[in-house]
């Protein structure tokens, strides 16, 4: 393997670098989907690789010109292109890591619920895929409704007998990301220095921020903690609108998902202290599945680790997520019901 860079900090606080060596030499990943947030995703795979040695491009119609172009970019990670159902399979044959993006975005008003009907399928298709041909996988799913496209491809998976709890994440980085922008935004500092986790799942009845743990510890009032809580729910739909309804989040999402891939990518190398927070069948409450932060590595979730105390007014935010999770957690078991 070759050896990596990490930073960290020693029992001082003092950040230091570490070096860690690579112990797996091929890190396949497979992007289903190749709308505006497969295709941001891949360019940033492409220009900022980490350790992904092949990247391989699944979609209905065929992305040869969108594999030829990426191919110009001159950093060591082969691009290959796998058009329409038929070759799906081989598009996902042994990969270490398949991130789906596959479906329909959110074009007018609705909330992302209303995707569920027609992103089901095609994620019940994709997962079938995964469980056939890349069981070992790590599996993120970034369409929507991800409070119910993740616990369906749990079904899927268990379907197939190949679910392993721990390397199936429902992905939500950009809400940590959005927290960090409108927190910075409202206290004046800069976004890069402030850190804000977000718990719970990813739609506008079920994220919940936690202000008390933000870093720096500034205590906001009441009032603002619910006037940016509710920004950070309305912002997906605030990007919707402002593209005239044509289409969702692009750029942002598709960084969202490139954080969350290069958080996994480190993880499969055997990196210390990688910790990322993404929506996992969980224990932390009796939510089934519930987003906070997560320690990973090579074979996925290592430890849960949960959300810690919180305010009374987050505490009431994360009950009332719960109950929203738990009918969009049946919907997506449900459905799998259906077909078996
Ligand atoms: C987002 O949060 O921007 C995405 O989930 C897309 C959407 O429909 O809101």
């Amino acid at each position: 393997g070759t050896l990596l860079k990490q930073f960290c900090e020693n029992s001082k606080g003092i950040r230091v670098a570490r070096r860690y060596s690579s112990k797996i030499n091929k890190c396949r990943v497979s992007i289903v989907g190749l709308g505006g947030v497969g295709k941001g995703l891949a360019h940033l795979l492409k220009m900022y690789p980490a350790n992904i040695t092949e990247l391989r491009l699944c979609n209905r119609s065929d992305p040869e010109g969108m594999v030829q172009d990426l191919s110009h970019i001159p950093t060591n990670v082969r691009t290959l292109g796998f058009a329409g159902a038929e070759t799906l399979s081989e598009g996902l044959r042994d990969a270490n890591m398949v991130i789906v993006t596959t479906g329909v975005p959110r074009k007018g008003d609705n909330p992302r619920e209303e995707l569920f009907e027609h992103n089901a399928n095609l994620c019940r298709d994709v997962i079938s895929a995964c469980a056939k041909n890349c069981p070992e996988a790590l599996l993120a799913i970034v369409s929507n409704p991800v409070d119910s496209l993740v616990p369906l491809a749990a079904e899927v998976l268990k379907h197939h007998g190949a679910y392993c709890a721990g390397r199936l994440f429902g992905v939500c980085t950009l809400d940590l990301m959005r927290a960090r922008y409108f927190f910075a935004d409202a206290v004046g500092l800069r976004p890069e220095k402030v850190y804000v986790p977000v718990v719970g799942g990813h739609s506008e009845k079920t994220m919940v921020p936690l202000f008390s743990r933000s870093r720096p510890r500034l205590l906001l009032p009441r009032d603002q903690i619910l006037e940016l809580t509710q920004k950070l729910r309305l912002a997906g739909k605030g990007i919707v609108l402002a593209k005239n309804g044509e289409a969702g989040s692009t750029w942002s999402m598709a960084s969202g998902a490139w954080y969350f891939v290069q958080r996994l990518c480190r993880a499969i190398n055997h990196a210390p202290h990688v910790v990322a927070t993404a929506y996992v069948e969980s224990e932390v409450n009796n939510s089934r599945f519930f987003s906070n932060e997560l320690l990973l590595g090579p074979d996925g979730v290592e430890e849960n680790l949960g959300y810690g105390p919180v305010s009374d007014l987050e505490e009431q935010l994360i009950a009332e997520a719960i109950i929203h999770l738990q009918s969009s957690i049946s919907r997506g078991k449900e459905f799998v019901a259906k077909f078996t």
